[in-house]
């Protein structure tokens, strides 16, 4: 049974303040909304017992677990950098994780402090960026390892840049070598990486079947990645097996996912549908980022579930940080539109804090400083923005963390995404597809003359007929 002092809560309460007038939310909003919630949540844990939604399934698996843990003790003592080449969901999980539990300077450590490999997240195919990595890595080739991150096998950006390290491996050290250099997470049956795995022999690690990219942070696209550079992935797993306990509550108390979803549902319905996470903490801010596709990705669509009625809807997700933001986007927040709502996340104890020595007695602006720390100071801040939004009638609530924990950490994951499938519900739309973006990648095609693409006014007119 999990601790209640070591679950990340969310704090909903600022929403109640009289300060916000028509922009708070009243109980009774909520409670008008909770039957709709009931039925959404006993729906999906009954598609869940019928095999859908089958990202929920991860916290459970075992073996899953124990198959990463057992690949990445067997490379990690060889491998001096880990190169992930992938994009949207198949890179944002391991970049978010990286950032959240590994050292702020992971990669500038020496190899004993770090423990494991330097991590290269490739979540782009822009050449400078891509040739600064290779500018890294050239001269430890054969203790650089690439993990090929595609669910589908297909994505262009990812095989690209799998073209690019397996011609550079194969020249430099052969293709015998090479294919040990070379790590697949992908489909285990369908896709041209699959194939390509199963052909040439590449190790491989599954997606596995129903968890599209960005429900895949828990499986090994995320988890392979963590376990390498010694992140305990089954603390992770296991804050978001204790969240999974609460997350099945039909109750809107209880469900801390639950309520994530009715009250950004309820703010986009009174027409605030830009929705701004802020975190303060620099270790967090990448979990911001990978939430910001997975609400987007998942909300946003043209057309109502049974694809039939075009509703076009969708909030904005937007990611700030604290307090680098307040100098940068809170004069908008506080005083443009009234079109947000924040959702700030807090870290109750920093696993290292700073003192702020004293001195300067005779300077005002000085010695007030004196004797805090930058925790407190990032935290007195945080409070001071919320309740400056809240003067001005923003609404403003926080998803507070014990520590950044990897406990902590799987409980976010899996609240959010369990909030998105919830969300999903609520806005009657299709969480899993991505039908929006397949036109550009059609076009890409055209433009770069693949086979099969070479009628573009067919492509658009299907499109048309489309959406
Ligand atoms: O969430 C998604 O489904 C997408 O963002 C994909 O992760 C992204 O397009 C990459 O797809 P794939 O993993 O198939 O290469």
């Amino acid at each position: 049974m999990a601790r209640k002092n070591q679950m990340i809560a969310l704090d909903v309460s600022p929403l109640a303040n009289r300060k916000l007038g028509k922009y708070g939310l009243t109980r009774a909003q909520l409670n008008r909304l909770a039957p709709r919630v009931k039925r959404i949540v006993t729906r999906v844990e009954r598609e869940r017992g019928d095999g859908g939604h089958r990202y929920r399934e991860l916290p459970h698996d075992r073996l899953m677990r124990q198959a990463v843990e057992e690949f990445a003790k067997a490379l990690r003592p060889k491998t001096q950098n880990l190169v992930v080449l992938g994009i949207g969901g198949s890179a944002l999980g391991a970049t978010a994780l990286h950032q959240a539990l590994n050292h702020p300077q992971y990669n500038l450590l020496s190899r004993r402090k770090r423990g494991g490999p330097r991590l290269f997240v490739m979540d782009n195919v822009d050449p400078a960026h891509f040739a600064g990595m290779l500018d890294v890595i050239k001269d430890d080739l054969p203790g650089t390892l690439f993990n090929v991150v595609t669910k589908s096998g297909e994505t262009t950006e990812c095989l690209s840049q799998f073209l690019v390290v397996r011609n550079l491996l194969t020249r430099r050290l052969g293709r015998e070598e090479a294919k040990r250099r070379i790590v697949v997470t992908t489909d285990s049956h369908s896709g041209t990486m699959r194939a390509i795995a199963d052909r040439e022999g590449f190790a491989s690690l599954p997606v596995p079947d129903g968890v599209g990219g960005r429900f895949s942070v828990l499986s090994a696209v995320g988890l392979f990645p963590a376990a390498m550079c010694g992140i305990d992935i089954k603390a992770v797993l296991k804050g978001a097996a204790e969240m999974d306990d609460m997350v099945r509550s039909t109750s809107l108390q209880r469900n801390p996912a639950a309520l994530f979803a009715a009250v950004n549902y309820l703010y986009y319905k009174k027409g605030l549908d830009l929705s701004v996470m802020m975190p303060y903490s620099n270790a967090l801010s990448g979990l911001a980022d990978w939430f910001r596709q997975l609400w987007a990705e998942s909300l946003g669509k043209a057309r109502n579930e049974s694809g039939g009625k075009l509703i076009s809807v969708g909030p904005t997700p937007i990611r700030a940080l604290g307090t680098t933001d307040q100098h940068s986007q809170l004069q908008l927040y506080r005083e443009g539109p009234n079109n947000k709502l924040i959702t700030f996340l807090e870290v109750s104890r920093f696993d290292k804090d700073v003192p702020i020595p004293k001195a300067y007695k005779d300077q005002p602006a000085l010695s007030y400083l004196g004797g805090t720390s930058m925790g407190k100071l990032l935290n007195t801040e945080k409070q001071a923005t919320e309740q400056a939004l809240l003067a001005s009638s923003r609404p403003c609530m926080t998803i507070r963390f014990p520590s950044v924990s990897p406990h902590a950490v799987g409980q976010f994951i899996y609240m959010l995404e369990v909030a998105t499938t919830i969300a999903a519900g609520l806005f009657g739309v299709n969480p899993y597809d991505q039908p929006g973006v397949e036109l550009g990648k059609k076009i890409t095609y055209h433009l770069l003359g693949r086979e099969g693409y070479g009628n573009i006014n067919a492509l658009m007119h299907r499109e048309r007929h489309q959406t």
